[in-house]
């Protein structure tokens, strides 16, 4: 019988109020922040907490009352801007805030710098697979060098939002349905974007968003409701979040969502007292675009000014975009509604943020930078190259690939040669001109007479003579390399859908390819995960390529011809069909669970006609050579809590080629205090063999890993017997047992 660990331990409690306690700079800041507030105007203090967008220098307000911005700046009414894509124009603005303005505030610009500034990294789902901490946190910090020479101050990165949900086209821009993994990646990204210096103009400061459970959407409908236990939350949802701030990001948004039935841009619980009071976090919020307003569509604000009254007492600093703040603030405090020790407190918290950017001290140093020697860098390049190869994922592979030297290609497919989709959703700055499409790395790597390109089909519709140019480029190719999938503008914001297959014309194109006899291996672009039964069943080979960035195409060259081996692994489970959606690794246990995928039994928890496991698990991938694991060993039987588990395992690479491979720890909480996932991710180690090599690799689990938050919320591990699991995804296999004293 399994005992809890009710006593709250020194370490139970620091896992569960984490507020760190503030740093010498964050002092100075507020310190400098306060003595300026006690100059400013009411007026001015409420403008530090608008933010808009520039429109060519009008801006519209609530009520459609065309706004003069540069006026605005001048009159103190507006304290940022966002997605300027110019940088003379930040100077100009910055400009008129620093002379024109009563007191000189500089303006803070924020951008969405998601996946890359001038050069595109993979979409966010895609470089998760990578399972590269270090890899993820570098591509972060090029991103902040270029954006900081820009003239951008700010991101609004990283998304934290644990999804499980492919219907919702946002999945593309996180780090798919674990929030360990998630956990690592959002501090990583923190770090990469902020360093060590936040007032360096080689970095920004990060947001962490959206401000909460955005990832949750009600049946994967974009902006739809989001209903879930605080105790769900807390386990599933919360971790990214939290590590992003225990990371240091400065800055958070507000979700669109409601939140426990409050709009998170009104919910005092999410924005006060649970990012400030328990996790500690001193930066600014910002809410979405017109998120505060939004309240009134939700049904819980009558109007603007009962939405900004909602939010600034919620502890929401920045409004961005409608112009609630600026067009009612001044009136609720004057009629009490929000005290001036509120404003004083929302304007305080962005002020130390400008601060700690540097921007009081040189307003003008973001920007400056010799952009030409910032941006595009060749080696930056070449790291791009390697991430987009390592998140790519084999998923099915019956030899064709690699590719023998020699050999002729037909290449097929509305992704082949597009050099915007490839780059994906959101790309800010990126520039579709720099992209090298897959059509440009192959004629490289093999000869333009050995690569004979037909799109052969569009996205979602036939072109005339496609399917015919198609299947004569591939009767005369020895493979052909089938890039479908997903266009960029089905990736990202507002881009939902029911149906998670590759569109019918591509369906069509396939079927007539397959028609040929020719090997096909399909490489798929997509940010989302999908059904892909029908592509896994006719095709030789599948790879996922998803919508890999600016060097995309070299980076399909790099692994269809061996040059580089495919390492990466799935960080979202690829479902069966949709109706399973959700379907993740760490779904819960039940009452009346199926003991194996073919149990047939009438009352246990299982579809009639489908299988309850998804196509591909959460953490699997292939490579060209073959892994394998044995020899699991609990070094750690009984561990007192405080103490470190340790497992090990030895991993060999039994194949022709060197490569590396993703191993992967699981556990399972036995008995637990309330139902828990059947497994959770709780360690992983990428690592490379050359071929013929093995080595023992060593895992060390914190006990505080274990902890987890119960039905009473407090967050502590369980006394008793855990289950361990180490292999190269979420079904591995060998497995212990460890005891928690
Ligand atoms: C998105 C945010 C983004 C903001 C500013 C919103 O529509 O949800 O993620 O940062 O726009 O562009």
């Amino acid at each position: 019988m399994k005992k809890f660990l009710f006593a709250l331990t020194a370490l139970a409690m620091v896992a569960c109020s984490t507020a760190p306690q503030m740093s010498k700079e964050e002092k100075e800041a507020f310190k400098f922040a306060d003595k300026l507030i006690k100059k400013m105007t009411l007026q001015e203090k409420i403008g530090q907490l608008q933010q808009f967008v520039t429109g060519k220098g009008v801006v519209t307000g609530p009520d459609g009352e065309k706004r003069n911005i540069e006026e605005a700046i001048r009159q103190g009414t507006v304290g940022s801007f966002l997605n300027i894509y110019s940088t003379e124009e930040y100077i100009h603005l910055q400009k008129i805030a620093v002379e024109e303005s009563r007191l000189g505030i500089p303006l803070i610009f924020g951008f969405d710098i998601i996946h890359g500034c001038r050069i595109q990294f993979p979409e966010n789902l895609a470089s998760s697979c990578s399972w590269d901490i270090e890899g993820i946190e570098h591509s972060a910090r090029i991103a902040a060098e270029e954006s900081a020479a820009m003239g951008i101050h700010w991101t609004f990165s990283p998304m934290c939002d644990v999804s499980a949900d492919p219907r919702w086209g946002r999945v593309s821009e996180g780090s798919g349905e674990d929030p360990y993994l998630g956990a690592k990646i959002a501090a990583a990204m923190v770090r990469g974007y902020q360093g060590d210096d936040l007032s360096s103009d080689k970095t920004v400061a990060a947001c962490v968003k959206h401000f909460a459970a955005y990832g949750v959407p009600q049946a994967g409908r974009d902006y739809h409701t989001v209903d879930m236990s605080e105790l769900m939350f807390r386990n599933r949802y919360l971790p990214p979040y939290k590590a992003a701030i225990e990371a240091g990001a400065v800055t958070a948004m507000s979700s669109f969502n409601d939140f426990m039935g409050v709009p998170a841009s009104g919910n005092k619980w999410l924005m006060h007292t649970l990012l400030r009071e328990e996790l500690g976090f001193t930066g600014f919020v910002v809410s979405d675009y017109a998120a505060v307003h939004e309240m009134i569509k939700h049904g819980t604000a009558a109007d603007g000014k009962d939405a900004a009254y909602q939010s600034m007492n919620a502890h929401l600093n920045m409004d961005m975009v409608r112009g609630d703040y600026i067009a009612f603030g001044e009136e609720l405090v004057k009629e009490g509604k929000v005290s001036e020790k509120t404003i004083n407190m929302l304007c305080r918290e962005v002020l130390a943020v400008k601060y700690r950017l540097g921007l009081f001290d040189d307003p003008f140093k973001y920007g400056r930078q010799n952009q030409d020697e910032v941006v595009y860098r060749p080696e930056n390049l070449e790291f791009a190259r390697e991430v987009a190869a390592k998140s790519m994922v084999l998923l099915t592979n019956n030899g064709v690939l690699p590719l023998n030297e020699g050999v002729k290609i037909a290449l097929v497919g509305p992704l082949a040669d597009s050099k915007r989709d490839q780059m994906g959703a959101w790309i800010g700055y990126g520039e579709a001109e720099r992209s090298v499409t897959i059509r440009e790395a192959l004629e490289k790597r093999y000869g333009k007479s050995n690569v004979l390109y037909a799109k052969g089909s569009d996205f979602r519709a036939p072109i005339k003579g496609g399917i015919a140019e198609a299947v004569r480029a591939a009767r005369k190719a020895d493979v052909v390399l089938l890039s479908i999938g997903l266009s960029y503008k089905e990736s990202g914001e507002a881009t939902s859908l029911t149906e998670i297959t590759v569109p019918e014309a591509q369906q069509e194109l396939l079927d007539a390819l397959k028609k040929t006899g020719k090997k096909i291996v399909v490489l798929l672009g997509t940010g989302r995960a999908m059904d892909i039964r029908n592509e896994v069943e006719k095709a030789d080979a599948v790879l996922v390529t998803w919508h890999g960035g600016t060097m995309e195409g070299p980076a399909v060259a790099d692994l269809v011809s061996g040059d580089k081996n495919p390492s990466g692994h799935l960080t979202m489970s690829f479902p069966y069909c949709v109706g399973q959606v959700p379907v993740h690794y760490n779904m819960k246990v039940t009452g009346r669970p199926r003991k194996s995928p073919t149990q047939k039994s009438k009352y246990i928890s299982r579809y009639m006609y489908t299988p309850n496991e998804p196509l591909f698990p959460f953490g699997y991938g292939l490579s060209y050579s073959e892994f394998e694991y044995s020899d699991l060993q609990v070094l750690t039987p009984e561990v007192e809590l405080g103490g470190v588990v340790k497992v090990s395992v030895k991993v060999a690479n039994k194949g022709k080629y060197d490569g590396d491979d993703v191993a992967q720890l699981y556990v399972r909480d036995v008995v637990a205090e309330t139902t828990r996932p059947m497994r959770e991710l709780k360690g992983f180690e990428r690592f490379s063999l050359k071929a013929g090599e093995e080595k023992v690799l060593t895992f060390e689990i914190p006990t505080s890993d274990l902890a987890y938050c119960h039905s009473d919320m407090s967050f502590k591990a369980d006394a008793g017997e855990f289950k361990v699991w180490v292999g190269a995804d979420s079904n591995a296999q060998l497995e212990g047992v460890f005891t928690l004293k």
